[in-house]
Protein backbone atom coordinates (compact mmCIF):
# COMPACT_ATOMS: atom_id res chain seq x y z
CA UNK A 1 0.00 0.00 0.00
CA UNK A 2 1.71 3.47 -0.70
CA UNK A 3 -0.80 5.44 1.03
CA UNK A 4 0.57 8.52 2.97
CA UNK A 5 -0.99 8.04 6.42
CA UNK A 6 -1.87 11.00 7.93
CA UNK A 7 -2.59 10.31 12.12
CA UNK A 8 -5.87 11.48 13.05
CA UNK A 9 -4.93 13.01 16.22
CA UNK A 10 -2.07 13.96 18.48
CA UNK A 11 0.39 11.74 20.68
CA UNK A 12 -0.92 14.03 23.76
CA UNK A 13 -4.18 13.10 23.06
CA UNK A 14 -6.60 10.60 25.75
CA UNK A 15 -7.08 7.82 23.62
CA UNK A 16 -10.66 5.32 23.76
CA UNK A 17 -8.86 2.75 21.60
CA UNK A 18 -5.30 2.10 20.71
CA UNK A 19 -4.36 -0.98 18.41
CA UNK A 20 -0.82 -1.24 17.77
CA UNK A 21 0.72 -3.08 14.98
CA UNK A 22 -1.88 -5.69 15.55
CA UNK A 23 -1.92 -8.93 13.21
CA UNK A 24 -4.83 -11.09 13.63
CA UNK A 25 -7.25 -13.74 11.74
CA UNK A 26 -8.43 -16.66 12.12
CA UNK A 27 -6.87 -20.12 12.56
CA UNK A 28 -4.21 -20.25 9.71
CA UNK A 29 -5.42 -17.29 8.01
CA UNK A 30 -3.84 -13.80 8.52
CA UNK A 31 -6.91 -11.16 7.85
CA UNK A 32 -5.41 -7.91 9.43
CA UNK A 33 -2.41 -6.86 9.17
CA UNK A 34 0.38 -4.15 10.95
CA UNK A 35 -2.97 -2.43 11.78
CA UNK A 36 -2.28 0.90 13.98
CA UNK A 37 -5.14 2.76 14.77
CA UNK A 38 -5.96 5.58 17.81
CA UNK A 39 -9.39 6.56 18.92
CA UNK A 40 -9.44 9.54 20.55
CA UNK A 41 -12.00 9.58 23.70
CA UNK A 42 -15.63 11.35 22.73
CA UNK A 43 -15.31 11.03 18.95
CA UNK A 44 -17.24 9.16 15.77
CA UNK A 45 -14.30 7.14 13.72
CA UNK A 46 -15.73 5.45 10.80
CA UNK A 47 -14.10 2.36 9.66
CA UNK A 48 -14.89 1.66 5.83
CA UNK A 49 -13.60 -0.64 3.15
CA UNK A 50 -14.76 -3.05 0.99
CA UNK A 51 -16.32 -6.52 1.77
CA UNK A 52 -14.13 -8.59 3.05
CA UNK A 53 -11.46 -6.16 4.00
CA UNK A 54 -11.54 -7.20 7.14
CA UNK A 55 -13.63 -4.82 9.18
CA UNK A 56 -15.98 -7.15 11.13
CA UNK A 57 -13.03 -9.17 12.33
CA UNK A 58 -10.82 -5.64 13.46
CA UNK A 59 -13.97 -5.35 15.37
CA UNK A 60 -14.33 -8.35 16.74
CA UNK A 61 -10.15 -7.99 17.36
CA UNK A 62 -11.36 -5.17 19.63
CA UNK A 63 -14.03 -6.80 21.61
CA UNK A 64 -11.36 -9.89 22.64
CA UNK A 65 -13.58 -12.67 20.00
CA UNK A 66 -10.24 -12.81 18.49
CA UNK A 67 -6.62 -12.82 20.19
CA UNK A 68 -4.31 -10.67 17.54
CA UNK A 69 -1.51 -13.13 16.42
CA UNK A 70 0.90 -9.76 17.41
CA UNK A 71 0.20 -6.46 18.28
CA UNK A 72 -1.82 -5.05 21.23
CA UNK A 73 -5.04 -3.57 21.89
CA UNK A 74 -5.49 -0.62 24.44
CA UNK A 75 -8.46 0.40 25.68
CA UNK A 76 -8.41 4.45 27.90
CA UNK A 77 -4.70 3.27 27.86
CA UNK A 78 -4.69 -0.04 29.19
CA UNK A 79 -3.74 -2.80 27.43
CA UNK A 80 -6.07 -5.62 27.25
CA UNK A 81 -4.22 -7.69 24.75
CA UNK A 82 -5.03 -10.65 27.24
CA UNK A 83 -8.86 -9.59 28.59
CA UNK A 84 -11.75 -11.66 27.44
CA UNK A 85 -14.34 -10.00 26.40
CA UNK A 86 -16.28 -9.70 29.66
CA UNK A 87 -13.52 -7.91 31.01
CA UNK A 88 -13.45 -5.51 28.31
CA UNK A 89 -16.99 -5.14 28.27
CA UNK A 90 -16.38 -4.37 32.03
CA UNK A 91 -14.02 -1.65 31.06
CA UNK A 92 -16.70 0.17 29.03
CA UNK A 93 -16.30 -1.78 25.19
CA UNK A 94 -19.85 -2.47 23.84
CA UNK A 95 -19.88 -4.38 20.53
CA UNK A 96 -23.37 -4.37 18.44
CA UNK A 97 -22.29 -6.97 15.97
CA UNK A 98 -23.11 -7.41 12.52
CA UNK A 99 -26.29 -9.57 12.52
CA UNK A 100 -28.58 -8.00 15.29
CA UNK A 101 -26.79 -9.02 18.69
CA UNK A 102 -29.89 -10.51 20.58
CA UNK A 103 -31.43 -13.21 22.41
CA UNK A 104 -34.55 -13.95 19.76
CA UNK A 105 -36.09 -16.57 21.72
CA UNK A 106 -36.48 -13.95 24.72
CA UNK A 107 -39.33 -11.26 25.05
CA UNK A 108 -37.89 -7.56 24.21
CA UNK A 109 -37.83 -7.03 27.86
CA UNK A 110 -36.26 -10.27 28.68
CA UNK A 111 -33.77 -8.89 26.56
CA UNK A 112 -33.74 -5.18 27.95
CA UNK A 113 -32.90 -6.63 30.94
CA UNK A 114 -30.31 -8.95 30.70
CA UNK A 115 -28.27 -6.11 28.45
CA UNK A 116 -28.73 -3.93 32.11
CA UNK A 117 -26.38 -3.49 34.57
CA UNK A 118 -27.64 -5.57 37.39
CA UNK A 119 -29.56 -2.95 39.56
CA UNK A 120 -30.63 -0.97 37.14
CA UNK A 121 -32.93 -3.21 34.67
CA UNK A 122 -36.02 -1.14 35.62
CA UNK A 123 -34.35 2.50 34.46
CA UNK A 124 -32.46 1.06 31.18
CA UNK A 125 -35.30 -0.35 30.02
CA UNK A 126 -37.10 2.91 30.23
CA UNK A 127 -34.45 4.71 28.67
CA UNK A 128 -34.44 2.38 25.87
CA UNK A 129 -38.46 2.43 25.27
CA UNK A 130 -38.28 6.07 25.43
CA UNK A 131 -35.11 6.39 22.31
CA UNK A 132 -37.27 3.52 20.52
CA UNK A 133 -41.28 3.94 21.52
CA UNK A 134 -42.01 0.93 19.35
CA UNK A 135 -40.17 -1.72 21.76
CA UNK A 136 -42.45 -0.59 24.71
CA UNK A 137 -45.65 -1.28 22.67
CA UNK A 138 -43.67 -4.58 22.07
CA UNK A 139 -42.33 -5.22 25.50
CA UNK A 140 -44.21 -8.34 25.75
CA UNK A 141 -43.39 -10.26 22.68
CA UNK A 142 -40.71 -12.85 21.21
CA UNK A 143 -37.33 -11.08 19.74
CA UNK A 144 -37.46 -13.71 17.23
CA UNK A 145 -41.06 -12.41 15.93
CA UNK A 146 -39.72 -8.51 15.69
CA UNK A 147 -39.18 -6.85 12.28
CA UNK A 148 -35.65 -6.64 11.43
CA UNK A 149 -35.52 -3.10 12.40
CA UNK A 150 -37.00 -3.29 15.46
CA UNK A 151 -34.83 -6.16 16.06
CA UNK A 152 -31.73 -3.79 15.05
CA UNK A 153 -33.19 -1.40 17.67
CA UNK A 154 -32.94 -3.74 20.42
CA UNK A 155 -29.42 -4.69 20.18
CA UNK A 156 -28.81 -1.22 19.67
CA UNK A 157 -30.41 -0.67 23.31
CA UNK A 158 -26.95 -2.69 24.79
CA UNK A 159 -25.40 0.76 23.80
CA UNK A 160 -27.37 2.58 26.22
CA UNK A 161 -28.06 0.68 28.96
CA UNK A 162 -24.75 0.37 30.33
CA UNK A 163 -23.48 3.93 28.73
CA UNK A 164 -20.09 2.46 27.44
CA UNK A 165 -17.31 4.57 27.04
CA UNK A 166 -16.41 2.72 23.83
CA UNK A 167 -19.18 1.74 21.16
CA UNK A 168 -18.58 -0.83 18.24
CA UNK A 169 -21.26 -0.39 15.49
CA UNK A 170 -20.91 -3.56 12.52
CA UNK A 171 -23.66 -2.62 9.65
CA UNK A 172 -26.30 -1.65 12.00
CA UNK A 173 -28.18 -0.40 9.00
CA UNK A 174 -28.12 -3.56 6.50
CA UNK A 175 -30.65 -4.98 5.12
CA UNK A 176 -32.93 -2.12 7.04
CA UNK A 177 -35.70 0.41 5.47
CA UNK A 178 -34.42 3.91 4.81
CA UNK A 179 -36.79 5.16 8.18
CA UNK A 180 -35.64 2.80 10.20
CA UNK A 181 -31.93 3.49 9.11
CA UNK A 182 -33.05 7.04 10.14
CA UNK A 183 -33.62 6.26 13.31
CA UNK A 184 -30.29 3.76 13.65
CA UNK A 185 -28.39 6.82 13.01
CA UNK A 186 -30.12 9.53 15.58
CA UNK A 187 -29.90 6.95 18.01
CA UNK A 188 -26.13 6.76 17.47
CA UNK A 189 -25.49 10.59 17.49
CA UNK A 190 -27.53 10.85 20.50
CA UNK A 191 -24.93 8.19 22.45
CA UNK A 192 -22.27 9.98 21.42
CA UNK A 193 -23.84 13.74 22.57
CA UNK A 194 -24.66 11.63 25.93
CA UNK A 195 -20.44 10.98 26.11
CA UNK A 196 -19.42 7.67 24.15
CA UNK A 197 -17.01 6.97 21.40
CA UNK A 198 -18.12 5.73 18.75
CA UNK A 199 -16.55 2.71 15.40
CA UNK A 200 -18.70 2.34 13.15
CA UNK A 201 -18.81 0.10 10.31
CA UNK A 202 -21.23 1.04 7.59
CA UNK A 203 -22.67 0.30 4.11
CA UNK A 204 -23.75 3.81 4.27
CA UNK A 205 -20.66 5.46 3.23
CA UNK A 206 -21.66 8.86 2.98
CA UNK A 207 -23.74 9.10 6.09
CA UNK A 208 -21.21 7.27 8.42
CA UNK A 209 -18.81 9.87 7.30
CA UNK A 210 -21.35 12.69 8.05
CA UNK A 211 -21.00 11.52 11.33
CA UNK A 212 -17.84 10.56 11.84
CA UNK A 213 -14.88 13.16 12.37
CA UNK A 214 -12.02 11.09 11.44
CA UNK A 215 -12.03 7.72 9.24
CA UNK A 216 -10.23 4.83 8.25
CA UNK A 217 -10.02 2.83 5.30
CA UNK A 218 -9.42 -0.55 5.46
CA UNK A 219 -8.05 -2.76 2.13
CA UNK A 220 -7.28 -6.02 2.40
CA UNK A 221 -6.51 -6.25 5.61
CA UNK A 222 -4.38 -3.42 5.42
CA UNK A 223 -5.03 0.46 6.74
CA UNK A 224 -4.85 2.41 3.18
CA UNK A 225 -5.80 5.31 4.98
CA UNK A 226 -6.49 7.32 8.20
CA UNK A 227 -6.96 11.00 8.74
CA UNK A 228 -10.27 12.97 8.54
CA UNK A 229 -13.86 11.93 7.44
CA UNK A 230 -13.46 15.35 4.79
CA UNK A 231 -9.98 14.01 3.46
CA UNK A 232 -11.37 10.44 2.75
CA UNK A 233 -14.33 11.91 1.31
CA UNK A 234 -12.65 14.00 -0.72
CA UNK A 235 -9.18 12.02 -1.34
CA UNK A 236 -8.72 9.62 -4.20
CA UNK A 237 -8.88 6.93 -1.79
CA UNK A 238 -12.82 7.38 -2.09
CA UNK A 239 -13.54 6.59 -5.63
CA UNK A 240 -10.97 3.88 -5.37
CA UNK A 241 -12.19 1.59 -3.07
CA UNK A 242 -15.77 3.07 -1.92
CA UNK A 243 -17.30 5.31 -5.07
CA UNK A 244 -19.89 2.39 -5.66
CA UNK A 245 -20.61 2.00 -1.94
CA UNK A 246 -21.63 5.25 -1.10
N1 LIG B 1 -14.95 -17.07 11.00
C1 LIG B 1 -14.08 -16.94 9.97
N2 LIG B 1 -13.19 -17.91 9.67
C2 LIG B 1 -12.32 -17.77 8.64
N3 LIG B 1 -12.26 -16.68 7.84
C3 LIG B 1 -13.13 -15.69 8.08
C4 LIG B 1 -14.08 -15.76 9.15
N4 LIG B 1 -14.81 -14.62 9.15
C5 LIG B 1 -14.32 -13.88 8.13
N5 LIG B 1 -13.32 -14.50 7.49
C6 LIG B 1 -12.53 -14.00 6.36
O1 LIG B 1 -11.84 -12.84 6.78
C7 LIG B 1 -11.82 -11.87 5.75
C8 LIG B 1 -12.37 -10.56 6.29
O2 LIG B 1 -13.74 -10.74 6.65
P1 LIG B 1 -14.56 -9.65 7.44
O3 LIG B 1 -13.76 -9.20 8.59
O4 LIG B 1 -15.90 -10.23 7.71
O5 LIG B 1 -14.64 -8.48 6.36
P2 LIG B 1 -15.64 -7.23 6.26
O6 LIG B 1 -16.35 -7.10 7.56
O7 LIG B 1 -14.76 -6.08 5.93
O8 LIG B 1 -16.58 -7.52 5.12
C9 LIG B 1 -12.63 -12.44 4.58
O9 LIG B 1 -11.72 -12.99 3.65
C10 LIG B 1 -13.44 -13.52 5.23
O10 LIG B 1 -13.69 -14.57 4.32
MG1 LIG C 1 -18.35 -7.19 8.10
Amino acid sequence: MTATLTPPATADTAMALELRDVTAGYSGTTVLRNIDLAIPVGVVTALLGPNGAGKSTLLKTVSGLIRPTSGSVHLDGVDVSKFAPFQRAALGLCHIPEGRGVFRSLTVRENLRLQAQPGTEAEATERCIAAFPILGERIGQIAGTLSGGQQQMLAMCRAYARSPRLVLVDEASLGLAPIVVDEIFTFLATITAEGSSLLIVDQFVSRALAMASTAYLLARGEIAFAGTSAELRDGDMFQRYLGGDA
